[in-house]
Parts: C-alpha cells; sequence; structure tokens
C-alpha cells in the first residue's frame, strides 16, 4: 500500500507526534508498504493530493490532529484514514463532552466544572485538593494538581493564573487519591477487545508530560498487580467508553483508581482517540503483553481503516 503518514503539525504534542509518527513510518516500511512523511501544516490538503496515497495513518495528537478538524479535511477528500472519525475525534477531544456522553450509559467519571482562566482570580473553583486541566489537551499538558500546599495563594494569585491564559477552557475536578491505570482497546473484525490493565507508577510527582516521555521516570507494571474485579472492570469501561463514543481502530482510557473506595473508587479521565505510539507509549507496550509486535499493531489499525 501507499501511505502517507500525517505527523507533527503545530499542536503542543507535536514532539510526542513526531516521535509516534516516525515510528509508525518506518514499522510501514519494513513491511514493505510505501511511506510519505508528512509533516503537518496549511498545505497538508494539497499535499495529501498530491501523495495520492490509499489511506492516511494519522499520527497526530492533539489539537487539530485529534479534534476532528483533520478528520473532516479527509472526509472531504474521500481518502479513508486511521483511527476514530469526526463525531467521535470532537467529543472525545473534550473531557466534558466525554462526560456527557459516557455518565448516562454508566460509566463513571468525576465530578468538576468548567472554569475560564479569568474565574481563577476569583479563588479556587472547587474545595482542594484538584486538578486543573484543559479541557481539550493531551500528555498532561497544562495539568496542575492544586493541593493545600500549593502556593498558589487564596484565592490563586495573578501570576500563577498565567500558564492557563492560553487555553480557552478549563476543567476543576476533584482530585482522585491513590493509583493510575490505563487500558487500550484495538477493534478486529470480531469487534473491539480490551488487551490489558497497565499501572502507571511515577518516581516522583505525578503522570506528567516529563514522567511519561523520559524514560526511566514511571514504572509500567504491565498488566497491573490489582484485584481481579477492577481489572475486569477497566476493560469493561474502556470497550464501553470505546462503543459509546463510537472509537474506530484503537483507543486508550486511562483511570484513576481510590483503592480505599473498592470499585466504587474507579472513575475515568477520559478516553483517547489518537493514543501515542512512541518506545514508551502503553498500547504498543499493552499489544505486546498480547502477543502483537509494534508492527503488527500498526497493520491492524491500516486494516481497521480500509474495513
Ligand atoms: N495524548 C498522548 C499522545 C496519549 O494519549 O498517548
Ligand atoms: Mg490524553
Amino acid at each position: 500500500l501507499h501511505i502517507v503518514v500525517l505527523m507533527g503539525g503545530w499542536a503542543n504534542e507535536r514532539s510526542v507526534s513526531l516521535m509516534s509518527g516516525n515510528g509508525i513510518a518506518d514499522a510501514l516500511e519494513e513491511r514493505g508498504h510505501t511511506v510519505t512523511r508528512i509533516d503537518m501544516d496549511r498545505q497538508v490538503a494539497a499535499r495529501i493530493v498530491e501523495a495520492a496515497p490509499d489511506v492516511v495513518f494519522n499520527a497526530l495528537h492533539g489539537v487539530p490532529g485529534e479534534d476532528g478538524t483533520v478528520q473532516g479535511m479527509l472526509d472531504l477528500m474521500g481518502i479513508p484514514y486511521t483511527h476514530s472519525g469526526l463525531a467521535t475525534s470532537v467529543i472525545a477531544i473534550d473531557k466534558e463532552l466525554t462526560k456527557q456522553a459516557l455518565v448516562p450509559a454508566g460509566i463513571p467519571m468525576p465530578g468538576g466544572r468548567i472554569v475560564r482562566s479569568e474565574d481563577l482570580y476569583e479563588g479556587d473553583p472547587l474545595p482542594r485538593p484538584y486538578v486543573l486541566k484543559p479541557v481539550n489537551e493531551g500528555s498532561s499538558v497544562g495539568v496542575a494538581i492544586v493541593t493545600d500546599e500549593s502556593n498558589y495563594g487564596k484565592p490563586i494569585q495573578r501570576d500563577a493564573v498565567g500558564p492557563w491564559q492560553q487555553f480557552d477552557s478549563l476543567l476543576a475536578e476533584p482530585f482522585i487519591k491513590g493509583r493510575e491505570l490505563t487500558t487500550a482497546v484495538i477493534d478486529s473484525e470480531n469487534g473491539p477487545r480490551a488487551l490489558t490493565v497497565t499501572e502507571l507508577v511515577p518516581k516522583s510527582g505525578f503522570y506528567d508530560f516529563e514522567a511519561k516521555y523520559t524514560d526511566g521516570m514511571t514504572d509500567h507494571i504491565c498488566p497491573a498487580d490489582i484485584p481481579d474485579n477492577i481489572m475486569a472492570l477497566c476493560l469493561d469501561y474502556a470497550v464501553g467508553a470505546h462503543k459509546v463514543l463510537g472509537c474506530k481502530g484503537t483507543s486508550r482510557t486511562d483511570f484513576r483508581w481510590d483503592d480505599e473506595q473498592g470499585e466504587q473508587g474507579l472513575f475515568i479521565l477520559e478516553t483517547n482517540t489518537q493514543p501515542g505510539m512512541t518506545p514508551l507509549s502503553l498500547v504498543p507496550e499493552q499489544a505486546k503483553y498480547c502477543g502483537m509486535d509494534y508492527g503488527d499493531l500498526v497493520e491492524a489499525i491500516v486494516a481497521e481503516a480500509l474495513r
């Protein structure tokens, strides 16, 4: 096949996407496909027309590669592409819209409220400890855990609000103490299948951008050492989220689990429609655990795009 691998772009996760995209492109070439690597810019539509691929492998993360914009462009062009389509991407990139879809379906997510960065001048939007995050970013870009020890002052001081001004909309959620878990889902002819559960244990702080992409900064326990009922519930919720949101190809659902609360303490934080494919990424790691190497995984995602 002739495959365009779309990567990079101008998202905050540009560097992550370049790692994902180049890994994917190398694997596709090793398997004998003809690959055109495209670092996305404003001329991307013309460059794809010129390349005339059989399929586009979307290796973009964040906005506008994961939020429906690129999906809509490819729909208009009539070119098949990997991963989720337009409507799913619009909903899943937005953690608040995701809640509106999943919670009524019986899939628990933390409560919370939408705030604008100016609102933070008025004081804490929730009782501490809480988590403040952009509603539509990935890789923990812009995420802060506000605790009693945080030196934001009460109300949050003007200089501390600065970093959040670049984001239109923020989500404040109660902090869920306990453990960080994640589950990958892969589509196949027999429908979506959850792979396993990985627990992420950062050596210090939380699982932020640095802990995600610096080798050795986070232990990945795969499969997670958790009770069978929690493992089963994670697999169940991840497949449920994949189905309710209408994900395609692959998705990865991230959880917090307050282990003192048992099943009631398990919450989905989000479902990623363009999960990372870097050497430290979690979907390839879980696929490997299930006997599927990186090249097999990439081939399976392409096969889904053409099915
Ligand atoms: N947003 C990053 C790429 C992930 O979900 O893996
Ligand atoms: Mg994410």
